[in-house]
């Protein structure tokens, strides 16, 4: 390099250039360094925006404003349910679209391992995917009635991700009652999970989808109402159109607590043998009746109790809440958010059996209990 001689200065017309390179070498150091720094003492979580901006990205979808699948209901409640209390694992036993899992994820960052359950394929997806975003691992467990099923343990080739990772997710397909073999299948001991999440009943996405047949917003959807394939045989349509007129009569009576629950199940028995009730228009009409301002649709309380009926919701329920105690390390602690007064009951009076039969000590010996509605 030709260096600018100053006739008169000698070498002082070097300042410049000197200046010019140590600038060149400051900006090295600040920009080079800690990038190799940091890439040789990679952290394993992945930088979380502040907790304010994350509460919100959580409740209200990504900064960008992308609408969450499901807006998780009593999202605060539910993680100072868990407050205080040390949760390295977790099992959600209804992961929807994991708003729950991930807001209980950036409130313990202590959490290594998040087991989480769902009949609906579509929801586990979606969970997913939210929690590799908060750097999870993602471990599928295979159903219970696959090959190499719930009941081996999972291997590290069910992985869905090798990159470093915070903890680990691992998602199941099936029933929650089912939540005992899960958790085998995970290699999580009975008596060892910290926290259980049980949110109830079925997710806005499922509700909205046009095909799924849970609303009477979409007439002309076939009349399904399984919460997944993995669900039961039988789908809403099949249910009416192969069961006793008495049994209708008994589940719209009890799920449905219809005060003309008879009536009902005898214009079903007297539609279906003129034609078949296939999609939710059908039933619709069975049922009859018109909205009046301020007031639920006539159908909601027929359409809560064949839901209900086809996913045999309170007997799983109950068989879960009986597991999930079985589940927690003492001192660990179990929600509930039950979403109608039928699984309220359901919750309460396990709840009740569960403390008599641990001699009213539930709070110390078997965990912390907390029920609410959503
Ligand atoms: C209210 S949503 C859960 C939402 C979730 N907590 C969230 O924050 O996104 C209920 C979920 O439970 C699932 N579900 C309902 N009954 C189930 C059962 N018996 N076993 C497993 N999952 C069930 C539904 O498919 C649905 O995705």
């Amino acid at each position: 390099m030709r260096v600018p001689v100053n006739r008169e200065n000698g070498w002082l017309g070097l300042g410049p250039a000197v200046f010019f390179l140590v600038l060149l070498h400051i900006a090295a150091l600040l920009f080079w360094v800690p990038s190799i720094l940091r890439r040789a003492f990679r952290v394993a979580r992945p930088r979380l925006p502040p907790p304010r901006v994350l509460r919100s990205a959580l409740i209200h979808g990504d900064p960008a404003h992308t609408p969450p699948p499901h807006a998780s209901v009593l999202l605060e409640e539910t993680v100072r349910a868990f407050e205080g209390l040390r949760v390295r694992t977790l099992l959600d036993c209804t992961l929807g679209a994991g708003g729950h899992s991930a807001a209980l994820a950036a409130a313990h960052p202590e959490l290594e391992r998040i087991v989480g359950i769902d009949l609906d394929p579509t929801a586990l997806e979606l969970a997913g995917a939210r929690l590799q975003g908060l750097g999870f691992r993602l471990v599928r467990v295979p159903g219970l009635g696959e090959a190499g099923g719930a009941e081996e343990r999972v291997g590290e080739d069910a992985s869905l991700d090798a990159g470093p990772s915070c903890g680990t997710c691992h998602l199941s397909e099936g029933p929650y009652s089912e939540l005992s073999s899960v958790l085998r299948a995970c290699g999580v001991s009975s008596g060892s999970v910290d926290a259980v999440l049980l949110d109830a009943g079925m997710s806005s996405m499922q509700v909205d989808s046009p095909s799924r047949g849970f609303s009477f917003r979409h007439p002309t959807a076939p009349l399904d109402m399984r919460m997944g394939p993995r669900t039961g045989s039988l789908n809403a349509a099949q249910f009416l159109a192969r069961s006793s007129q008495a049994r209708l009569e008994e589940v719209f009576r009890l799920y449905g607590q219809i005060p003309h629950a008879r009536a009902l199940a005898e214009r079903v028995a007297w539609t279906r043998a003129t034609a078949p009730i296939e999609t939710v228009g059908d039933f619709l009409r069975v049922v009859g009746g018109r909205r009046e301002r301020g007031r639920s649709h006539p159908a909601t309380r027929a359409f809560q109790a064949l839901r209900i009926a086809v996913n045999d919701e309170l007997r799983r329920l109950e068989e879960a809440l009986w597991a999930a105690l079985r589940a927690l390390r003492p001192g660990g602690r179990l929600a509930i958010i039950s979403f109608h007064s039928l699984e309220d009951g359901v919750v309460k009076r396990a709840f009740r059996a569960a403390a008599g039969a641990l001699g009213g000590g539930m709070g110390r010996s078997a965990g912390r209990c907390a029920a609410g509605n959503g």
